[in-house]
């Protein structure tokens, strides 16, 4: 029931943003490259020209959902989801900045190589409770919207297949502090709350070892 909510707010969300004007994929790239008119920083600096991010702390957003990273900087821009480094920024770009930029990462591809120091034990661990859950510790399968192995299911669930460990991990410790409540129905915020630090280290180990989607060779 709370799922079926859940999927149906979404869907409308993304209906109404998929309603609008395609993104300008040229004037995304100008974004990218060159920060908008609202004089901020290019995102290339941290997230890269391919969207790879240049360093573990800056999400890759090669190929995530449009809508997805939209709606990311209107929450970034409303304080949803807090960000000392996004919050400015997302508050000098334009909404229609804010779409060409998410559709020219949308259609980005980037390079990813899985990270050196993988512990086998560590990436059965994460990769158990990213299928299978655990149904007595009451934590659903990522699997069940972010797709197998991590691969997102678009518009609204972002893949985080190939993200860093320092990031995912980031990201759960934000939804369990509340300092990124912009997830529907508190889902995440709920989830986040009933893992441990040895599952967020495994699930963050085993995400960051598994290919993203819209990888290049
Ligand atoms: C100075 C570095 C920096 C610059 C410049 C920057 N970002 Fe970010 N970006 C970050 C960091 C750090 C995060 C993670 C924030 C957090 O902790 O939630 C982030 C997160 C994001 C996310 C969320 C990704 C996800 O998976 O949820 C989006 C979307 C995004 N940035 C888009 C942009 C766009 C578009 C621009 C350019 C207009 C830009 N960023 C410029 C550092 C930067
Ligand atoms: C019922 C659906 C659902 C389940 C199950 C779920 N998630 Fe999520 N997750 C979401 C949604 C929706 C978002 C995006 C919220 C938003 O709009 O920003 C999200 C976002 C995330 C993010 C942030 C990604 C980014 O790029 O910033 C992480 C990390 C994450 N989930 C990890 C997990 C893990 C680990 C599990 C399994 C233990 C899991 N999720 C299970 C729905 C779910």
């Amino acid at each position: 029931m709370r799922r079926a909510a859940l999927l149906l707010g979404l869907a409308l969300g993304a209906a109404s943003v998929a309603n609008a004007r395609a993104p300008d994929l040229a004037q995304g790239r100008a974004v990218a490259l060159g920060g908008g008119a609202g004089d901020q920083q290019a995102c290339a600096a941290c997230h890269g020209a391919d969207g790879a991010g240049v360093m573990p702390i800056y999400p890759r957003l090669a190929g995530q959902a449009a809508f997805y990273l939209y709606k990311q900087l209107l929450d970034f821009r409303s304080g949803e989801r807090e960000s000392a480094v996004m919050g400015p920024i997302a508050r000098r770009l334009t909404p229609r900045e804010m779409e060409d930029v998410a559709g020219f990462y949308a259609a980005a591809r980037a390079h990813y190589s899985p990270p050196a120091d993988a512990d086998g034990a560590q990436l059965q661990q994460g990769g158990t409770l990213a299928a299978s859950g655990s149904e007595e510790r009451g934590i659903p399968p990522c699997a069940n919207c972010h797709g197998q192995a991590g691969r997102g299911m678009p518009p609204s669930f972002p893949y985080l297949a190939g993200q860093s460990k320092d990031y995912l991990a980031g990201q759960l410790a934000a939804f369990r502090n509340g300092s990124r409540r912009n997830d529907p129905l508190d889902v995440m915020r709920r989830i986040a709350g009933q893992l441990d630090t040895s599952d967020v280290s495994a699930l963050a180990a085993y995400f960051a070892h598994v290919y993203p989607p819209a990888r290049i060779q």
